[in-house]
Parts: C-alpha cells; sequence; structure tokens
C-alpha cells in the first residue's frame, strides 16, 4: 500500500510538477526589497530576514513575490491555525534552467496533495547570488473549495518552508529546514506613500537606558518629552517602532500620548521618568490623547496619502509622554533599555489632520470585564455612546457638527485570548432602535499578537447621532480560572484605536456594563455591589445556569460610559453616560464574498 503511494506520488511529482518558464540567470544583484508598483507591501516571514513576502491585489487577483535565501526549494501558504495542515500551499523551485511549481494542499502529515485545480499561477521565477524569486498570482476567491484558502480582509496565518536542496523525491518535501508561519492581514495593511516628500524628517521618542525592574513581571513606564520648540506645524507620516535587541521580547506595547493642560512644559519636563501607574504625577491625567502606538507584530505604519497626524505649530500642545509596557516573564535582570516609537513628519501638509479615538472597556479595580473559563466564543462589547459622541462634535447642532469623522481605519487590541473583532457602526432611527451601517472593521481571524493597523477598504462616514459597537470574542476554553479586563498579560482588553479625520474633540470614548440583570443560580436579582463577589464565588466548572445568566445580563443590562476630550488649548474634560443598549432592527450582513 505504502509502495503504491511512493510510486504514485513520485510520478504526480515529476509528471505534473509544472515546468513553465525558462530561467534567467543574473549575477551580483540582490533581489530589490523596495516597494514598487507592482509589489506596495513587503514583510518578513522569518525573523532572520531569510524569507522576504512582497505583494500587490487588486479587486479580484493577488500577487505575490517571494525572495528566499535559499537555492533549494520554497513552500509558501495560507492556513487557518498557522499550523502546516490543514493549508492551503504552494512549492516552488529553480532546477535545470527552469521554474517548478506547483499547487497544493494539505490534510494530514504526510506529502502535500497537489489540487485538481491548479489556480496559483506562477509568473516568473530565478535564482540570483544563493537566492531564489518567486512571483505567482491567483485569484482571491479561486472557487477551489478543497484546495484553496479564500483571501479575505481578515488576519491569515501565512506560512513558509524552505530547504537548503531542491526536492530528489517528493517525500522530501515534507523535510524542509525552516518553517514557520506568521499573521498577517494581506487586504488591510499599510504601505508607503507613492513620493516621500524630500523633507521628511524622524524623530524618536525613546526610553533612555531605563532599567527594567528584575522583580517585576509587569512594568509600565513613562518618560517626558517636551518637544514646544517644534514652532511650525508639521503632519506624522510615518510611525515606526524602535527596538533594542536585549528588551525586544519584553516590550510589549509602547504609547505616545499628548498632553493638554495650561502650560504644560512649566509641569512637565523632558527626560522626567516614572512608573506610570504608581508614582506618576498628578498632571499626567492630562496626557491622554493616542497620537502613536507600537504593539506586539506590528511593524510600520504609513498614513494614507491625504492624512497627517497634526504635530507642532501654535495652538498645539507639544509636550509627550511615552508609556512603555514590559511583560518580564522570565524575570530577567540587567535589562537596559532603550526603545521607543520613531514619527516622520513633513512640513507638507495633507488635506486632512487626523487623530484616534481610543475605544473600548474601560479598566477599572471593580474588573468592569469579566470572562469565564471555558468559552469558546465570548463576546465582550463597548460601545462609544451616541451622547459621548454628540458630546465630542460640540453637541449636534453646534456648526461643526454636520461634518462626519471620516473613518480611515482601526487597530485592534486584546491580549491572547482575542479571537475575532468587530467594530459596528450604528445610527439611531427611534428611540433605543438603530439600525446598523456596513461594519468599519471586522477581523474574523484575530491575533492578539499581531496588533497592525488595518486600513479601510471604504472610508466611512460617522455623524454625531451615531453610535459605534465594538465586539471582541475570546477563547478561554483552555482556562480554568476567569480572567478579568486589565493590562498585564494575564488579563485581557478589549479595545480599538480609530484613525479618523477632520479631528474632533473627543480622545477616548468607553464604556462597560453596569450589570443590573446580573442574577445568581437561584435566579434572583444580584445587587450591584455584591456581583463581582458572585462572579469570583461561582463554580464555572459546573455551574451552566451562571454561564447564561451572566451572557443574559451583558446583553440586558444598562451601560456606563466615559469619554473624555482636549483640545490644544484646554486641559482634558470628562463626560459620563448611563444608557440602555440599542436594539438594532437592520443588521448588517456581510456581502457574499464568493462569487463562485
Ligand atoms: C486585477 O488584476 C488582474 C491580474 O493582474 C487583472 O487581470 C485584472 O484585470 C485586474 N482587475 C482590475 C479591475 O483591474
Ligand atoms: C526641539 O528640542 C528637542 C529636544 O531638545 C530636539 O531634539 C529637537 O531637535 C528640537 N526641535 C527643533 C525643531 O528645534
Ligand atoms: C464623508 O463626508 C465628507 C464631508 O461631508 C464628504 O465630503 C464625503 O464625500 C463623505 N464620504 C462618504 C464615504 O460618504
Amino acid at each position: 500500500m505504502d509502495m503504491v503511494l511512493i510510486q504514485r506520488n513520485m510520478l504526480s511529482l515529476f509528471t505534473v510538477f509544472a515546468t513553465l518558464i525558462s530561467l534567467v540567470i543574473s549575477q551580483g544583484v540582490l533581489p530589490d526589497r523596495n516597494p514598487t508598483v507592482r509589489y506596495p507591501f513587503s514583510i518578513d516571514l522569518d525573523e532572520g530576514g531569510a524569507y522576504l513576502l512582497r505583494w500587490g491585489f487588486n479587486n479580484t487577483d493577488i500577487w505575490f513575490e517571494v525572495q528566499v535565501h535559499t537555492l533549494g526549494y520554497v513552500g509558501f501558504g495560507i492556513s487557518e491555525t498557522g499550523k502546516m495542515v490543514p493549508a492551503d500551499v504552494v512549492v516552488g523551485f529553480v532546477a535545470n534552467n527552469q521554474v517548478y511549481f506547483r499547487d497544493y494542499h494539505t490534510e494530514a502529515y504526510s506529502h502535500p496533495l497537489s489540487d485538481s485545480s491548479q489556480d496559483w499561477i506562477i509568473d516568473y521565477g530565478y535564482e540570483e547570488n544563493g537566492w531564489t524569486v518567486l512571483g505567482f498570482h491567483r485569484r482571491l476567491d479561486t472557487c477551489d473549495t478543497v484546495g484553496d484558502r479564500v483571501i479575505t480582509t481578515d488576519t491569515l496565518r501565512l506560512i513558509y518552508s524552505y530547504d537548503a536542496e531542491d526536492p530528489a523525491d517528493p517525500d522530501s518535501l515534507l523535510h524542509h529546514d525552516k518553517r514557520g508561519s506568521k499573521p498577517v492581514a494581506l487586504l488591510t495593511s499599510s504601505h508607503p506613500p507613492r513620493f516621500f516628500p524630500d523633507d521628511s524628517r524622524v524623530l524618536d521618542f525613546k526610553n533612555d537606558n531605563y532599567q527594567v525592574p528584575e522583580n517585576e513581571l509587569t512594568t509600565f513606564h513613562c518618560r517626558v518629552f517636551d518637544l514646544t520648540n517644534v514652532t511650525q506645524k508639521y503632519h506624522i507620516i510615518k510611525i515606526s517602532p524602535v527596538l533594542s535587541e536585549q528588551t525586544k521580547n519584553i516590550v510589549n506595547h509602547m504609547v505616545l500620548y499628548r498632553c493638554h493642560m495650561p502650560d504644560p512644559s512649566a509641569l512637565l519636563k523632558t527626560g522626567d521618568s516614572f512608573n506610570c501607574f504608581t508614582d506618576a504625577p498628578d498632571h499626567v491625567q492630562f496626557c491622554r490623547e493616542h497620537v502613536a502606538s507600537f504593539g506586539e507584530g506590528k511593524s510600520d505604519f504609513y498614513l494614507p496619502d491625504d492624512v497627517g497626524i497634526p504635530f507642532g505649530g501654535p495652538g498645539e500642545s507639544n509636550v509627550y509622554i511615552l508609556a512603555t509596557h514590559y511583560e518580564n516573564e522570565e524575570f530577567l535582570p540587567g535589562l537596559v533599555d532603550n526603545s521607543g516609537i520613531q514619527i516622520t513628519f513633513t512640513s507638507q501638509l495633507r488635506p486632512h489632520d487626523a487623530a484616534f479615538l481610543t475605544m473600548g472597556n474601560i479598566i477599572s479595580p471593580n474588573w468592569a470585564q469579566f470572562i469565564p473559563p471555558g468559552e469558546s466564543n465570548f463576546l465582550q462589547k463597548a460601545y462609544c455612546s451616541m451622547r459621548c459622541l454628540s458630546w465630542g462634535f460640540g453637541g449636534c447642532s453646534s456648526p461643526g457638527a454636520s461634518v462626519p469623522m471620516t473613518v480611515v481605519g482601526v487597530q485592534f487590541q486584546t491580549h491572547s485570548l482575542g479571537k475575532a473583532m468587530k467594530l459596528r457602526h450604528l445610527t439611531y432611527v427611534a428611540q433605543n432602535r438603530a439600525k446598523e451601517n456596513p461594519w468599519l472593521a471586522n477581523d474574523k481571524l484575530h491575533d492578539g499578537k499581531q496588533q497592525n493597523f488595518r486600513l479601510l477598504k471604504n472610508r466611512q462616514n460617522v455623524s454625531c447621532w451615531d453610535e459605534l459597537l465594538l465586539e471582541c470574542t475570546y477563547d478561554s476554553s483552555r482556562e480554568t480560572r476567569p480572567i478579568v479586563g486589565g493590562w498585564t498579560h494575564y488579563d485581557e482588553l478589549c479595545r480599538a484605536y480609530v484613525l479618523y479625520y477632520p479631528r474632533k474633540q473627543i480622545e477616548g470614548c468607553m464604556s462597560w456594563s453596569n450589570y443590573d440583570q446580573m442574577r445568581n443560580s437561584r435566579g434572583e436579582q444580584v445587587p450591584g455591589n455584591d456581583v463581582f463577589r458572585t462572579l469570583v464565588r461561582t463554580d464555572w466548572s459546573t455551574d451552566a445556569t451562571m454561564r447564561q445568566n451572566l451572557k443574559t445580563s451583558l446583553d440586558q443590562s444598562m451601560e456606563n460610559a466615559q469619554c473624555w476630550s482636549s483640545s490644544p488649548s484646554k486641559p482634558v474634560s470628562y463626560a459620563v453616560d448611563f444608557f440602555r443598549q440599542p436594539v438594532i432592527t437592520n443588521k448588517f450582513s456581510e456581502p457574499k464574498t464568493t462569487t463562485c
């Protein structure tokens, strides 16, 4: 039986492995890594820079180039989980002046199966200076439901493999030297502008030899930057992480905040540094405008060509705080950190002043967010309420209120249990009734380790009377204890950073459940001050009633909201709201993506 199988595979490899293009050997040049019109996007799939993926796409097709530091064979594919099986894969190599390339899929840890419909198509291939370069393309939806995965706006797990040798026999395809996977949202990434303004400059907001505590698992370190000397207005057009080799594995998240208070530089001086939570001076509460951030897995972010984040100039507050979140899981001693965020800015102002709106569940000592263990699809909601939003517009009858917020992109943030994220956009049609507009962003395969920015394919306007609803879905099926909202790795987050223009006077818009409809396992209403004690005391391994009660309560309880606002010249002010969750009458349903 095995023999026959191998024989058949041998046959299939060498008879149907498509021989397509004659090879052009060129010597002495490294492959071009720079963005081009055809390949605006690129990412290193491995750590060492030996496997570069470049790509481009339109509404129907996607085209790739892989540049791999090997003269052997190269594998590339898409998998649901990041594992090699099951997956949609291609394998290609260059040998005897010819390019071999084939569309496979894997169903088991054995030889990949050749797709009966060959939908990934080779465009070119060559070897150069020790590198193998393959260019290929396919339809986003090939209609091959057996062999191929539809390429959507979700965060897909790209898998790669390569080997030092070309395959000598079919089985060697299994034994690749190197392999790995990376979550990438192929269709929502940002790419470098067509023209980088020639006056572009960079500025680093970096920690200065900060000694990361060895006795703390989680540390939030804050450092002040006073840039009141920047008297001209600029636009930030690119945001990049600056990582140091020593600390890159413990820097979990960095955010650059702008401070709004009457005379910030009198209170905060460049180089001031402190623990953001335990010894921050009082006026740090005025530093809440999210200007830039870096999250795990994130790479350079380019603002789209027509928008920039204002930086410097008259009327702009120009004191910043870099907050760095370290997770020193191994309690390593002697780590010195110089990482931070680099901005690229230009005086050639773009048409729109953009800003971020921070949304999500508030993190509070009352554990506003509570996820029971053993749930594979636990839904948590957070609103930017209608009243908060209209407050940010300056009131819906104010002169500026007719200008909507045009949403450009969204960054989602959870920790490791987050598995899907959706930002919904509602318009009230009557008291407590809202209709739904198309989703602003939807990631059915969210990965907490990949906090990249997602640009909207079609920008969408959010008006003064609208409401935003963020839905975070978690998988706690492997947990044994409840998870609460919080900043450390062992807590969870439900957040979105919404990039929009023109800038409004609202920076944050959060909500949390009031749990007023929470019932205990006997069906009795739980008094507000007893909700968390009840949740914590519940035996989640046996109490199915309480699981249902918690979900019902989250759906039916009132929501509390807090929003905050500041303008360049005014200190932060807050508003609170208490509201009934709207009934969504016309739910948006995703248009069928497949045309097959
Ligand atoms: C999309 O790209 C494919 C492949 O390059 C091309 O054949 C097709 O015409 C393009 N479609 C549009 C609308 O440009
Ligand atoms: C402003 O001051 C900072 C810190 O002293 C310095 O790095 C920066 O170059 C100055 N910027 C300008 C535009 O003068
Ligand atoms: C959004 O609103 C702006 C300003 O009113 C308008 O120019 C633009 O066309 C609108 N865009 C969409 C997608 O509706």
